[in-house]
């Protein structure tokens, strides 16, 4: 019989050791279960302290998970709910803890004949929405006519958007090889590359996925190439490329760009490097710290800034942000993006432009930090952006919106020439 210890192992990477969730070792059905769990863990965890007598001990912790997976496991696997009980209860012996099957088999009968009583006395405004409360106040500080229509969408599961090679196939002939593997798609209204999937799909079943016809991407994100609008071999920096991206769908629709992508990071720019190999596509990938001086790279006509950032934007994508992601991070993250703009603004030639980019809804990592930016700058000049998302004092918003992109914040300066 299938039991539950695999998503335990992997739950309780996130909640009590705080990595980045990582579905590798599970199944469909375990990654299934484990994200959606992620994403209404407080709501689960609020359920599981009802149920238990007293809490359980620290070293017992992989137990609550295990009751809360399997909370989650009769409320959203669509098997019989014996099945997810049964499953739970034979993981106490894998976690080499027999002696918890009763207490295991017991809170989780107990749920099911008590549900509905149990769910009406959730009050907690963090257990009913599902987000930790410092984001709530944020979301409420920056958003307060947008926060029910954003934790809607923040707990809404993404769906699967595509961005066609426009160098290999358009989206309308894509979209027919889609549907002859009966693959239904719709195409995005933000992107003329973008195509909403129906339902998800392993990328090894898309046409062409390993000869580079095709990648994943939020359509959000698909904006970022578009405005930066490069032209034809010019010299553009992506200050902050991994996993790549941004870099591919630039070098998509200008491949004769001089196109220099760096990461801080030497194993996630690995992936940067994977991804041109599979989209056919050459680049010069250099690991550094742009947070500092690094003059030797020389000038550039224009920049990609897709900053670190609370990816406040993307919780439909990553529900274990909410889970690990701290208030006091944002001091930090900050800190970073203003010197990351600093200097890239020192990579940019008289003329040449920035855009400005995070996956965050946080006003503190966006507008104002271009606010800031240009008072201390009097070289910068504020491009004109389309009508996309919410207009910001300066740049735009795209909030999370059901069903269709993620959140982002978009800012594109140009460097004056001296004199002007
Ligand atoms: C939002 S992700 C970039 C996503 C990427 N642009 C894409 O579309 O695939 C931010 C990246 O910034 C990198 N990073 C963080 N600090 C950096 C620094 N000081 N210099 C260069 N890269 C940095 C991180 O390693 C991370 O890969």
């Amino acid at each position: 019989m299938r039991d539950f210890i695999n998503e335990v192992t992997v739950l309780s990477q996130t909640i009590l050791h705080g990595h980045a969730y990582n579905g590798q070792a599970l199944d469909p059905l375990g990654r299934f279960l484990v994200q959606t769990t992620l994403r209404h863990y407080f709501w689960l965890d609020s359920i599981v302290q009802t149920i238990l007598d007293k809490p359980l001990q620290k070293k017992h912790q992989d137990l609550k998970l295990l009751l809360i997976l399997g909370i989650s496991a009769t409320e959203f696997l669509n098997q019989p709910i014996y099945t997810s009980v049964n499953a739970a209860v034979e993981t106490t012996k894998r976690l080499k803890k027999p002696w918890a099957k009763g207490l295991v088999n017991a809170s989780l009968r107990t749920f099911q004949r008590t549900r509905q009583a149990v769910i009406n006395e959730i009050h907690a405004e963090v257990a009913l929405t599902n987000h930790p409360l410092w984001i709530l106040d944020r979301i409420q500080a920056d958003w307060p006519d947008q926060k029910a229509a954003i934790i809607a969408a923040n707990n809404d599961p993404a769906p699967m958007i595509l961005r066609v090679n426009a160098g290999k196939q358009t989206r309308a002939a894509y979209q027919i090889l889609l549907a002859a593997k009966d693959l239904m798609a719709t195409p995005c209204d933000l992107s003329p590359n973008g195509l909403i999937l129906d339902q998800a799909v392993a990328v090894g079943d898309l046409p062409g996925f390993g000869e580079g016809w095709v990648s994943v991407q939020d359509s959000g994100a698909q904006l970022a190439a578009q405005l930066l609008q490069p032209k034809p071999f010019e010299r553009v920096l992506d200050a902050c490329s991994a996993p790549g991206s941004k870099s591919c769908h630039l070098l998509e629709l200008a491949p004769t760009l001089d196109l220099v992508s760096v990461d801080i990071d030497a194993d996630r720019l690995t992936r940067v490097s994977e991804n041109f190999t599979r989209l056919g596509a050459t680049g010069d990938l250099r690991c550094l710290d742009l947070a500092k001086p690094q003059p030797e790279l020389g000038t550039f006509d224009r920049i990609l800034l897709d900053t670190p950032c609370s990816a406040s934007g993307v919780i439909r994508r990553h529900p274990d942000i909410k889970l690990l992601r701290r208030p006091e991070d944002l001091a930090t993250l900050i800190e970073t993006q203003r010197q990351l703009l600093t200097q890239c603004w020192s990579l940019l030639r008289p003329g040449g432009s920035l855009l400005y980019v995070t996956c965050s809804i946080f006003s503190d990592e966006n507008e104002d930090n271009l606010v800031w930016f240009l008072a201390n700058h009097h070289d910068v000049e504020t491009l004109a952006l389309p009508a996309v998302g919410v207009p910001r004092s300066i740049g735009v918003q795209l909030l999370p919106t059901k069903g269709v992109h993620d959140g982002f914040y978009y800012a594109h300066v140009r460097k004056m020439s001296p004199g002007l």
